[in-house]
Formats: structure tokens, C-alpha cells, sequence
């Protein structure tokens, strides 16, 4: 019961909002006919701006986001959009005053015992009959229960229905949905080339800067055991030792480029078991929860594991956080989320990290959202599709 009181109360505030919008719409109406044919282009936009409020609002009361089409070039592109002002211009405000009206006249009913002896008696309180006694006072309770369990069926029904017009005529047609899906993926294509293109590049760095290095330096060593060889053999084991070590150093170095193209903790224990392992040894106090994780492709799972590193590094390193928390699930799609109660204020713009994640996740389809308001807490949430 308190949850039908909760969603009619809700519903009555989208619908005011509603009213108020429509009646804004109203007489937006004309003005937006004459607008197009005069100054077409700020038209277009003031009427998408416009529209795009309705979205948001209809995504929050709905809690489905209604996609965002791309902004108008011609009139043909904003027909649905005309269409929404002139519906919602009509109806808007009807249906909002409709909805209020319901739980307010319950209110006043109950009210009008209080109040119906002080109203001039030429003019009494018709709410739904004329109340001129205590006897059609005493009624009132009863009207006021009547309101009240027909707004709580109305009122949310209006709402839902107003919600539902409006994002039949506020979605993209199919047509445009398309388009923008193959917009969204010729961006992901490039995100996944230039992420390729990042990692080689990085490959390539480490193994000409670490192991290139190292391996020289063995070749060095050797030399120089060479020459000691021909001179005085009794000298040349120190340096022979010495080239062993610079070997196991190359062959660190080497081992270290491979587990950061792939590390095989995944293939071993899997992407939990490997998270795991990079909780461990995180500097904060960190928890784990996994909730149905099937085995994703390689290349998923190794995204996933370089996500929680870096979010989980980003933890131990800025956030000044006493407990963190890293959430990995989803059989549809991999979802994991990085928690930590810290000092929040984590930006993107600040730093190679978070971006380097953005790319990584774009590159799969994917998305990332960071909330991380200034005192904190901070999330980090990233869905991977699993791409098969
Ligand atoms: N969990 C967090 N809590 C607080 N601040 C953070 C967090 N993660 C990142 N930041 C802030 O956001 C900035 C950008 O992070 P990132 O892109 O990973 O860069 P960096 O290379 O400095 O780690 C960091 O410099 C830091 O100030
Ligand atoms: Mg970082």
C-alpha cells in the first residue's frame, strides 16, 4: 500500500511537470511554425534542445533511456519531434490536470468537514455535490476515500500513459535507430584498430627498451668472457656468472611482455581467480563478489582483468580509500564494477589511465561510466559485451 501511495505521488509530480510542459508546448506550437519557416536552422535546434528535456524526463520516470537521435539537418528529421509538441501541446496538460486533480480533491474532501459552514452558502463546496449541511459533510470521508482509491489507480495509469506516447513519438524510427547503431560501430571499429595500434606500439616499446636492452647486455657479458677466456681462464667464472644473471634478467623481462599481452593467470584460474589475484595484492582492504561469470572470450576477459587492475591501482594510488569493493557479473553481457570509498573527484582529463580504460572498453562494444562526486564514494562501471 505504501508503494501504490509512493507511485501515485510519483505519478502526480511527472504529471504536473507534464501539465506545465504541455501548456508550454501549447504555445510553442504556432510559435515554432512560425520559427521554421523563418530562421529554420535555430528552430530545429530549439525544438530538439526542447525535445531532448522530454527524453531525460520520460528516461527518469521511466528508468528506460529513450536512445537520442542525431540532431535535425532538414525538417523531415524533426517530423516525429513536431509531432511529440503537437500531442503533448493538446494533451499534456489535460492529462496532467486530470491526474492531479484526483489526489487533490481526495485531500480537499477530507478537508471539507472542517471548512463548509465558513463558504457563503449561495456558493457551497460542490465537490462532488453541494455540501450545505453536516449531514453532506459527514459523507466527505467517503468522497475522500473514493478520490483517494481512484487517483491510486488513475493517476500512475495516466502517467504511464503519457510516458508511453511520448516515447512512441520521441524514439528514433527504426530506419534512424540503424543508422545510428552503425555510427556507433564504425566508432567502435576505430576505437578497436587504434587500441591494436596503441598495443603494438606498446609491445614493441617494451621489447626494445627492456628486453632488447637486457639481451645486449648479455651479448656484452659474453664478450667479455671471451676475452677473459683467452687470457686468464681462472678469471673468466666470475663473468660467466655475471652473464647467467643478465640471462635470467632478459628472460624476467621477457616473461613480463608476455603476461601483459595475455596473462595466464586468466587461462588458469579464470577472470575471477585472477581478479582475485590482483585483490591480493592491492594495497586497500578489497572484497569480491562474483554472481553467475561464465568464461568469456580470451580477449574479453584480458580487457576486463586490465580494467580492475588499472581501476583497483587508481584505488591504492588516489583515492586515499580504507575499503574497496570489485563486482564481476552477468551472463548477457560482463559487468564489473570497482568500488572504493574514498575522497571521490577522479577525472578522466587528468590523467592516461582512465582513458586508456575508456579506449580498451570502447574498442569491445562496451561502456564505462565513472561517478565519483567531490568526498566520494567512487564507482567505476564497466559492461563488456561477450561478443559471442
Ligand atoms: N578511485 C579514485 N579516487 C579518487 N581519485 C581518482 C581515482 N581514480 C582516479 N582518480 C583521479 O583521477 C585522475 C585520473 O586517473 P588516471 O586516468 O588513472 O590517471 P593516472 O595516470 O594519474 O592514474 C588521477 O590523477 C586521480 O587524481
Ligand atoms: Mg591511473
Amino acid at each position: 500500500m505504501r508503494k501504490r501511495v509512493a507511485a501515485v505521488l510519483v505519478a502526480a509530480r511527472y504529471l504536473l511537470v507534464g501539465a506545465v510542459t504541455g501548456l508550454v508546448s501549447l504555445f510553442l506550437l504556432p510559435v515554432m511554425l512560425v520559427l521554421l519557416a523563418v530562421v529554420r536552422h535555430t528552430a530545429l535546434r530549439w525544438l530538439y534542445e526542447w525535445a531532448h528535456r522530454e527524453r531525460v524526463r520520460v528516461a527518469e520516470f521511466t528508468g528506460a533511456p529513450i536512445p537520442e537521435p542525431a540532431p535535425p539537418e532538414r525538417l523531415w528529421d524533426a517530423r516525429s519531434d513536431l509531432a511529440w509538441l503537437l500531442v503533448h501541446g493538446l494533451t499534456g496538460s489535460v492529462t496532467g490536470l486530470l491526474g492531479v486533480a484526483l489526489p487533490l480533491s481526495a485531500l480537499n474532501a477530507v478537508v471539507v468537514p472542517l471548512y463548509w459552514w465558513v463558504v457563503p452558502e449561495d456558493e457551497p463546496v460542490t465537490s462532488p455535490y453541494p455540501v450545505t449541511s453536516w449531514t453532506g459533510a459527514a459523507f466527505m470521508p467517503l468522497v475522500a476515500l473514493g478520490y483517494a482509491l481512484l487517483s491510486l489507480w488513475v493517476t500512475p495509469g495516466l502517467a504511464r500513459l503519457q510516458s508511453r506516447w511520448s516515447r512512441a513519438l520521441l524514439s528514433p524510427p527504426p530506419g534512424a535507430r540503424l543508422a545510428m547503431r552503425v555510427a556507433e560501430l564504425t566508432q567502435s571499429r576505430a576505437a578497436a584498430l587504434e587500441a591494436h595500434g596503441a598495443e603494438l606500439r606498446r609491445i614493441e616499446r617494451d621489447l626494445h627498451d627492456g628486453t632488447q636492452n637486457k639481451l645486449v647486455a648479455v651479448a656484452m657479458h659474453l664478450g667479455i668472457v671471451e676475452r677473459a677466456l683467452r687470457r686468464d681462464p681462472a678469471s673468466a667464472l666470475p663473468l660467466v656468472l655475471k652473464a647467467q644473471d643478465a640471462t635470467s634478467d632478459a628472460l624476467a623481462g621477457l616473461r613480463g611482455v608476455v603476461r601483459s599481452i595475455y596473462p595466464p593467470v586468466l587461462s588458469e584460474r579464470g577472470l575471477d581467480g585472477a581478479v582475485a589475484g590482483l585483490i591480493a595484492n592491492c594495497g586497500v582492504p578489497c572484497s569480491l563478489s562474483v554472481d553467475d561469470l561464465p568464461r568469456a572470450p580470451a580477449a574479453v576477459e584480458s580487457a576486463a582483468y586490465f580494467v580492475v587492475a588499472e581501476a583497483l591501482t587508481n584505488v591504492a594510488k588516489h583515492s586515499g580509500a580504507t575499503r574497496c569493493e570489485v563486482r564481476l557479473s552477468g551472463p548477457a553481457e560482463l559487468v564489473l564494477e570497482v568500488w572504493d570509498d574514498g575522497h571521490g573527484g577522479a577525472d578522466e582529463e587528468d590523467g592516461t589511465g582512465l582513458v586508456g580504460i575508456r579506449r580498451r572498453v570502447t574498442a569491445f562494444d562496451g561502456t564505462m561510466a565513472l561517478d565519483s562526486p567531490a568526498g566520494g564514494p567512487t564507482t567505476l562501471r564497466v559492461t563488456l559485451p561477450r561478443g559471442s
